[in-house]
C-alpha cells in the first residue's frame, strides 16, 4: 500500500526499439486519489531518479485519461492494465512498470501495438456501408439484439488479452480474443453479417481460431469485461459450421 509521504516507481526503460533496456527508480509525492499516470506526469515535470541523478522523462501512450482510448496499457506490478485507471493506493509498492512484452518497444513503455488493427482488418471488423450512393435506412436492430452487442463493442483496443494470452506469440501467429470477439459483433449486427463468411474464412488456418488453447486469461485482465471466452466458442461453432457445410458442398 502507498505511504502517506511517497510513492516509490520503478521502471523498465528503453531508450529505443533496439537497444538495451534498463531500471530506473523514481520517488513522487504521495496524493490522495493518484494513478499511474499522474505518477508518470510528476516524473515528467521532474526527471531525476530517487537517488537525485537527472534523467529524461519516461515515454507512454496515453490520451483519454478515463479508460476509454486504449493507449495506456502496460504491465503493472507484472499484470496487464491500464495505466489511467490504475490506483496507486491499491497497488504494492514498489510499483513496477515495464513496457507490454508481445509488441516491439518503442521506447520505454510506449508499445507497438499496430497488430491489433491488421487483425481487425483482415476479419474485415467493419459493417460494409460505403457506397457513393445512399443506401437508405439500415434494418432495425431489436432492443434484444443491441443489449447483446453492446457489451462487445465496448472494446477498446488496448491488446492486454493479447498481452496475457499464453498462445499469443510470434509461433502461432494468432490473432487474439479482441479480434475474435469484433467478428461475434459484426456477424450478428443485420448489415455487418454480410461479410460473416469472408470473416470466418479469416479466422480458418494459420493465426485463426484454432490456436486459442481456452487458458481464459484474456477474460480475466480485459478493462471493459468483455465476454471473451463466450465469443470465442460461439465464433468457433461458426466456423465449424461454415467449414463442414463446405465440406459437405464439395
Ligand atoms: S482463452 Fe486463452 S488462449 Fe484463448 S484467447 Fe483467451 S487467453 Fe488466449
Ligand atoms: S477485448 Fe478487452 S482486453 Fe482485449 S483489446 Fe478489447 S478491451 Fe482490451
Ligand atoms: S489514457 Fe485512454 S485508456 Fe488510459
Amino acid at each position: 500500500m502507498a505511504n502517506n509521504k511517497s510513492v516509490i516507481i520503478k521502471i523498465k526503460r528503453q531508450n529505443t526499439p533496439t537497444s538495451k533496456s534498463y531500471w530506473e527508480e523514481f520517488s513522487v509525492p504521495y496524493r490522495p486519489n493518484m494513478n499511474v499516470i499522474s505518477a508518470l506526469m510528476d516524473i515528467a515535470a521532474e526527471p531525476s531518479t530517487r537517488d537525485g541523478k537527472a534523467t529524461t522523462p519516461i515515454t507512454y501512450d496515453s490520451n483519454c485519461l478515463e479508460e476509454v482510448c486504449g493507449s495506456c496499457a502496460m504491465l503493472i506490478n507484472g499484470k496487464a492494465r491500464m495505466a489511467c485507471s490504475a490506483l496507486i493506493d491499491s497497488l504494492e509498492q514498489p510499483i513496477r512498470l515495464e513496457p507490454f512484452s508481445k509488441f516491439p518497444v518503442v521506447r520505454d513503455l510506449a508499445t507497438d501495438r499496430s497488430v491489433i488493427f491488421e487483425n481487425l482488418k483482415a476479419v474485415k471488423a467493419w459493417v460494409p456501408i460505403d457506397g457513393t450512393y445512399d443506401l437508405g435506412a439500415g434494418p432495425r436492430m431489436s432492443a434484444e439484439e443491441q443489449e447483446a452487442a453492446y457489451p462487445i463493442s465496448r472494446c477498446i483496443s488496448c491488446t492486454c488479452c493479447m498481452e496475457a494470452c499464453p498462445q499469443f506469440n510470434e509461433d502461432t501467429g494468432f490473432v487474439g480474443a479482441a479480434t475474435i470477439a469484433q467478428v461475434r459483433l459484426f456477424n450478428t449486427h443485420p448489415t455487418g453479417k454480410a461479410l460473416q463468411r469472408e470473416r470466418l474464412t479469416a479466422l480458418m488456418g494459420d493465426g485463426g481460431i484454432q490456436e486459442c488453447g481456452y487458458a481464459q486469461n484474456c477474460v480475466e485482465v480485459c478493462p471493459k469485461d468483455i465476454p471473451l471466452t463466450k465469443s470465442i466458442s460461439e465464433v468457433s461453432g461458426q466456423v465449424m459450421k461454415q467449414a463442414l457445410g463446405d465440406l459437405l458442398r464439395r
